[in-house]
């Protein structure tokens, strides 16, 4: 690989993930960058992520005898420091030579869900040594060829993965115009897929893609969990009609998500759909939250909304890239340090009581600036 990218491993000094974003710009090759910080079309989609948390405002609560507020929850059996988990993120390698090894190494020594990306630059086995017992789902970009898609469950299973996450937001890539003026291609092998691509694909998303399922259907979720015996989370959802489509196929859990601002540009923000969501689904199957989550404040905002897990996506990577896996863990500790902070200052002792608060609908124009208008990606 004669791209140049960090191996950087080691403590990062830094204030909020905002910071850690353009400190990352100067190590992230360009192209890789632009990759990974822009989304699709004109990024209104991307933008309004973050900015629609100020649609719901916290009012606290006071004299609530809260002291020291735990963080911890139980998923599926396994005790995790924070429903603050792993978002499933292409080609770590892009941001650190050592990849997703010191990524799932960062995020099991915090300790909380792992997501493996059916693009991920390191095979499954060394993933799954890294995370040393800690929990793993994998994220399945679904084939045309069913022959390939029992094999990769197979190797999932025998990795001991806790559930399969089909991504059904990105049947075809999203419009990339920051890739398209920076001519960026993958640097890098993606080893689980690898083998199925043509020669030569892999090199442009747009190749990548081709070798995927463009006619996902209900069908698709039926065969995974039937073939797999893995829950199943239908990972694209944002309203309820397709929140029931998914629980009807068999969807054991519903990700609410927009991959970031990254595919359907024009589309609402991740978090103005997940009330809707979870009022639809109410509570028959978790959900998963994510796009747009750069703050403790917005991960509470997200659990009193209705989720389960907030899942986080390009913080992560910055932290990979700056610090490998002890700037990953940073960065769920950054996060999660926060969201102590704001369960302390709004009165909540738990989780739980994250889930019961009532937040208050913003009369406000919410309107701020937001770091990334500060970036220049092309
Ligand atoms: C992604 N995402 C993604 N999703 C997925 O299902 N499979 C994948 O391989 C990828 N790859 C990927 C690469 C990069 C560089 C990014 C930034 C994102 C989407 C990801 O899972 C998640 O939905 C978003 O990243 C969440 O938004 P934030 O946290 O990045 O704002
Ligand atoms: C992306 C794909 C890989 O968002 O999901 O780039």
């Amino acid at each position: 690989m004669d791209f140049k990218t960090s191996k950087a491993e080691g403590t990062v000094d830094f204030v909020n993930v905002f910071d850690l974003e353009k400190m990352a710009q100067q190590v992230i090759p360009k192209g890789a960058f632009g990759y990974i910080a822009s989304g699709a079309g004109d990024t209104f989609t991307l933008h309004e992520n973050i900015r629609s948390f100020n649609h719901k405002l916290i009012v606290p609560h006071t004299l609530k005898g809260v002291e020291n507020p735990d963080t911890s929850v139980t998923f599926d059996g396994d005790q995790l420091t924070s429903p603050i988990i792993m978002a499933p993120v292409a080609a770590h390698k892009l941001a650190n030579e050592q990849g997703e090894v010191a990524s799932a190494k960062g995020v099991g020594e915090f300790g909380t869900i792992y997501t493996t990306s059916s693009y991920s630059s390191t095979d499954l086995p060394e993933i799954t040594q890294a995370l040393n017992g800690s929990p793993q789902w994998f994220q399945f970009y679904f084939s045309k060829d069913d022959g390939i898609n029992r094999h990769i469950m197979d190797r999932v299973k025998e990795q001991g993965a806790k559930a399969i996450v089909l991504t059904a937001d990105a049947t075809v890539g999203g419009n990339r115009e920051v890739d398209k003026r920076n001519g960026f291609t993958f640097p890098c092998n993606m080893p689980i897929v690898q083998e199925y691509l043509p020669e030569g694909i892999g090199k442009s998303m747009d190749f990548v893609y081709k070798s995927a399922k463009q006619a996902l259907s209900p069908k698709d979720v039926e065969f995974i969990a039937q073939y797999s015996g893995l829950p199943v989370y239908v990972k694209g959802p944002q309203s309820a009609e397709d929140a029931f489509r998914a629980l009807d196929a068999g969807a054991s859990g519903i990700w609410v998500t927009n991959h970031g601002g990254r595919q359907l540009d024009g589309g609402p923000a991740s978090f103005d759909s997940l009330q809707e969501v979870a009022e639809a689904v109410d509570k028959r199957v978790p959900i998963i939250f994510d796009s747009g989550v750069r703050r403790g404040q917005h991960v509470f905002k997200a659990l009193a909304s209705g989720a389960d897990l907030v899942a986080l996506g390009r913080p992560v990577i910055y932290g990979l890239a700056m610090g490998g896996s002890v700037g990953t863990r940073q960065v769920f500790e950054k996060i999660n340090d926060e969201l102590k902070m704001v369960m302390q200052l709004a009165g909540t002792q738990t989780i739980e009581d994250v889930r019961h608060f009532k937040l208050r609908h913003n009369p406000y124009d919410s309107s701020i600036p937001f770091s990334q208008n500060e970036l220049k990606l092309d």
